[in-house]
């Protein structure tokens, strides 16, 4: 049986929430291993929408497990109310099918407060963070002075690291508007009394599923070039979002995996700071027009440009992606033609790789190839016949240049609107 991690091979939003609740089928665990509640991944199910943040999509699914990795960042409050939201519209949560490891880190109010104020300080060069929080957490963590689930849910241990680690933090807090340090240990102690019954060593957790012949599925949060190492720092977000993320954030070795399968826009997106190669008005013009990308947890507008298969070059490496799923075609319809960026220009020199550098990347011009496009609605195509032989084309374009098969595409954000080609 095989164990799948799901990244995102652009900037986010590429669509992974809907491609793992497709796959949430045919397996039995859903692990989300990095990120925070800055995710929001969108699902339609029996036509309700969901957008999740920080639970796994796999909880829509009645009879599966999801389990919420060490390498996840955690805001209890923010979680709960995401729980107590799933449940109001009827979607079980309980301790057979939700697991989250005592040694994820806790998202603070201070976290949040540091995030947006040193945003607000940057001014112009701001990164657009999310403002949850996620930056400050993975930086106390790193710097070994952050608190886990496993002290959220010891009331005294809660108390004295939490009032040690304010004492620690001196004026910083100074002019963030946070609530008392009572307040928060009063809040965070019933968060951690309504969580505890989830809390546990998934690592033992998912290493007794392996064992059982359980098939896992990582669900990645943002997307590879948000990555902390391989994006365009800095404006990136503050964990692995790459598939080696999704081993370290949950205790599953790398030889346990066996597909990575990276899910693609059939264009680019990007919200927040940061270059974008392909970026083009026009072109987000008209998909905003369509009434498509705005950003599902912040209601940001997105950043939109033509597929660059220059970032998609790297993403198929850094990941070693195993197969595409190529999500959102049918933003493409009623083009005439459709632009590829198939290299970079930058002072002169052609570049088939993105530079290391966010200074560079936006020194970067894109070298386009057309292709001709089509007029159909292909959100009603249900097999690869069923699309025009123009939107075939531009798949094996994609293929070819990432040398990587094609195993899903979709055209539609519900569940039927996905056409399984070699998975
Ligand atoms: P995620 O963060 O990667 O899970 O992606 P988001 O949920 O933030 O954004 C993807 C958006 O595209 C959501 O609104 C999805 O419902 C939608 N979506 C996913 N796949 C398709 C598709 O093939 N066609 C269309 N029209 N929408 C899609
Ligand atoms: P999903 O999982 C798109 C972006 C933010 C900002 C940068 C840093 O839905 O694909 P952070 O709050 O993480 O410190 O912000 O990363 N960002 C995302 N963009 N999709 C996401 O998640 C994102 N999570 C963070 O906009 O540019
Ligand atoms: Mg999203």
């Amino acid at each position: 049986m095989p164990n799948i991690i799901i990244v995102g091979t652009q900037w986010g939003d590429e669509g992974k929430g809907k491609i793992v609740d497709f796959l949430t089928e045919t397996t039995d665990v859903v692990v989300r291993a990095q990120g925070g509640a800055n995710a929001g991944h969108t699902v339609y199910n029996a036509g309700e929408k969901y957008v999740l943040h920080l639970m796994p999509s796999g909880i829509l699914w009645p009879g599966k497990e999801c389990v919420i990795g060490n390498g996840v960042v955690i805001d209890p409050l923010a979680f709960i109310k995401e729980i107590e939201g799933l449940e109001s519209k009827g979607v079980a949560v309980t301790p057979d099918n939700l697991r989250l490891s005592s040694a994820a880190h806790v998202v603070f109010p201070h976290h949040r407060g540091l995030d947006q104020a040193r945003e607000q300080r940057r001014g112009k060069s701001k990164i657009g963070t999310t403002g949850r929080g996620i930056g400050p957490a993975y930086g106390d963590k790193i710097d070994r002075c952050g608190l886990r689930v496993n002290d959220l849910i010891q009331p005294e241990r809660l108390e004295a690291k939490f009032r040690a680690r304010v004492e620690q933090m001196g004026s910083t807090f100074e002019g963030l508007d946070l609530p008392s340090i009572e307040e928060t240990l009063t809040a965070y102690t019933e968060a951690g009394k309504r969580l505890a019954p989830h809390v546990s060593n998934t690592v033992a957790f998912l290493h007794e599923a392996i064992r059982s012949g359980k098939q896992l599925l990582f669900e990645g949060a943002q997307g590879a070039y948000l990555d902390i190492d391989h994006g365009t720092y800095p404006f990136v977000t503050s964990s692995n979002t790459t598939a080696g993320g999704a081993c370290t954030g949950s205790g599953v070795s790398p030889t346990r995996v066996d597909e990575v399968i990276g899910v693609c826009k059939a264009y680019t997106t990007r919200v927040g700071s940061g270059p974008c190669v392909t970026e083009s008005e026009a072109f987000s013009s008209r998909l905003h027009e369509m009434g498509r990308e705005f950003g599902a947890t912040t209601g940001r507008k997105r950043r939109c440009g033509w597929l660059d298969m220059v970032m998609l070059r790297f993403t198929t490496m850094v990941n070693g992606l195993t197969k595409l799923a190529i999500t959102n075609l049918d933003g493409l319809d009623g083009l005439e033609t459709v632009q590829l960026c198939t290299a970079y220009e930058m002072d002169g020199e052609r570049l088939t790789l993105p530079p290391i550098d966010a200074e560079d990347w936006e020194r970067c011009t894109p070298v386009f190839e057309e292709m001709p496009g089509w007029s159909e609605d292909i959100s009603h195509a249900r097999s690869l016949e069923d699309l025009p032989s123009q939107a075939r084309a531009y798949l094996d374009r994609i293929s070819e240049i990432t040398e990587t098969p094609i195993g899903i595409v979709s055209v539609g954000p519900d569940r039927q609107q996905t056409m399984v080609c070699a998975v």
